[in-house]
C-alpha cells in the first residue's frame, strides 16, 4: 500500500496533488495550519483514508512532533511505498535588501527550506531502518535559478532547496537505496501565492506590471493540470532521483 505525504495542500497546487492521489485510491495525510474540508468529504465518497494534521512550518518543534508521529503511524504499516510532497511555502518578504523585516525573513527560510529538510530528513531516516522505498518531491521555484528583484529570500530559499535536494540524491544514490528524491518546478499558477504577488508595491518588485498581465491574459496556469502531469511522473514516470523537473517539459514533452 502507498502512502503520501502531502505539506500545504489545504490550498492551490498542494490541495490539486491531494485530490489527484485519492483519485489513484492512494492513502493521503495532509499537513498545513488550516483544514480543507474538500479533501475528507472526497476521500469519503471514493472510501480511500485520508487525515488533515495541523502544524506550523515555520515552528520546527511542531514539525518536530507532527512528523516523528505520522512517521510512526505509517512505516508500521509496512508501506510498499512512501510519497512525500513537500509542497508547502511562501512568497513573502517581497522587499529590497535592506527594506527587509526580519520575522517574514526567518519565516521564508523555516518554511521553503528548513521544514523540507528536516522532514526528509526524518524520513529517510526510518526508510533506512525499515527498508521502506520512499520518494521524496520537493516543490520549487524557477526564481530558484533566477535572481527577481524584490525575492532575494524566495529566491535563496528555493535556490537552497534545489542543492539540497540534488546532494541528497547523490547521498542516496552512494548508499545504493530505492529512494528517490527530485525537485519540481510548476510555473505560474493561478493560487493565493500569486493573489500576494500581484498585491506587491511596485517599488518593492519592479516585475508586478509582467505578473498582473500574466492573470488578465489569462497566462496562469490551472494547479489542477500541474497536479496531474506531477502525479503522472511520480506515479509512472521513473523519475531520475536528482533531477528538477520543470512543468514545460512534462506538459511538452
Ligand atoms: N503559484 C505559483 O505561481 C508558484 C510558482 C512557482 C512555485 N510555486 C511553489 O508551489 C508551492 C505551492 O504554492 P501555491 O501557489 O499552491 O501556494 P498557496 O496557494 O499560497 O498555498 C500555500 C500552501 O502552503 C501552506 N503553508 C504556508 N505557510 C505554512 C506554514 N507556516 N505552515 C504550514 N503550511 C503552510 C498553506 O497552508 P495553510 O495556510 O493552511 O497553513 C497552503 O496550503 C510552493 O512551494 C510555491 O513556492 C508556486
Amino acid at each position: 500500500m502507498k502512502f503520501a505525504i502531502i505539506t500545504g495542500a489545504s490550498k492551490g497546487l498542494g490541495e490539486s496533488i491531494a485530490k489527484r492521489l485519492l483519485q489513484e485510491q492512494i492513502t493521503v495525510i495532509s499537513v498545513s495550519r488550516t483544514e480543507n474540508k474538500q479533501l475528507s468529504k472526497l476521500a469519503m465518497e471514493k472510501g480511500i483514508d485520508y487525515k488533515h494534521i495541523s502544524c506550523n512550518l515555520s515552528l520546527e518543534k511542531e514539525i518536530q512532533e507532527v512528523f516523528m508521529e505520522v512517521a510512526h503511524c505509517i512505516f508500521e504499516k509496512n508501506p510498499t511505498e512512501i510519497l512525500l510532497f513537500n509542497n508547502a511555502g511562501v512568497i513573502e518578504p517581497i522587499q529590497k535588501v535592506g527594506n527587509l523585516d526580519q520575522t517574514p525573513i526567518i519565516r521564508n527560510i523555516k518554511v521553503n527550506l528548513i521544514a523540507p529538510i528536516l522532514i526528509t530528513n526524518l524520513f529517510l531516516s526510518n526508510a533506512h531502518l525499515t527498508n521502506t522505498k520512499v520518494t521524496v518531491i520537493n516543490v520549487t521555484s524557477g526564481a530558484a535559478v533566477r535572481s527577481i528583484e524584490g525575492w532575494s529570500v524566495y529566491c535563496s530559499s528555493k535556490a537552497g532547496l534545489n542543492m539540497f535536494t540534488q546532494t541528497a540524491a547523490i547521498e542516496q544514490a552512494e548508499l545504493k537505496t530505492d529512494n528517490t528524491i527530485i525537485g519540481f518546478s510548476p510555473g505560474v499558477m493561478d493560487t493565493n501565492m500569486q493573489e500576494t504577488i500581484r498585491s506587491s508595491s511596485k517599488d518593492a518588485f519592479n516585475e508586478l506590471d509582467k505578473f498582473k498581465e500574466y492573470k488578465e491574459k489569462n497566462l496562469l496556469l490551472e494547479t489542477d493540470a500541474v497536479a496531474s502531469a506531477l502525479v503522472n511522473l511520480v506515479l509512472r514516470g521513473n523519475p531520475e532521483s536528482g533531477k528538477v523537473y520543470h512543468i514545460k517539459e512534462l506538459l511538452n514533452p
